[in-house]
């Protein structure tokens, strides 16, 4: 894991939801988990989802990795409470970063967590309702 201070050209809004994350933490009764490992760093992201007749009713997350990561977590929460699970998977990395004003680009792989969250999230919860 990289230190954890995000450091450089980072946007305002980045900043802002690495120091104030939006959705952070468990939730007991979540319908599906999404559990995924960065291979490039070791950072790891647990995504949790409450889902309603395919609607995404709420989202949290626990996030261990650098600020870009957990800003990324944060925003990608944000996005895809509301909506359902095929809209949520198509929400790209790049889509998360451009809600973040933008990442470096050595950062943008941070932002691939995120998205393989919220996929492995959505397929783990297809697999028990199947
Ligand atoms: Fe690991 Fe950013 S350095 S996710």
């Amino acid at each position: 894991m990289e230190d954890s201070t995000p450091k450089g050209p980072y946007s305002d809004s980045v900043m802002d939801h690495f120091s104030n994350p939006r959705n952070m933490g468990e939730m007991e009764d979540a319908d599906t988990i999404g559990e995924v490992g960065n291979p490039k760093c070791g950072d790891v992201m647990k995504l949790y989802l409450k889902i309603k007749e395919n609607v995404i009713v709420d989202a949290k997350f626990k996030t261990f990795g650098c600020g870009a990561a957990i800003a990324t977590s944060s925003m990608a929460t944000e996005m895809i409470k509301g909506k359902t699970i095929d809209e949520a998977r198509e929400v790209s990395n790049d889509a998360v970063a451009n809600a973040l004003g933008g990442l470096p680009p050595a950062k943008m792989h941070c932002s691939v967590l995120a998205k393989e969250g919220i996929d492995a999230a959505i397929d783990e919860y297809l697999k028990k309702s199947n």
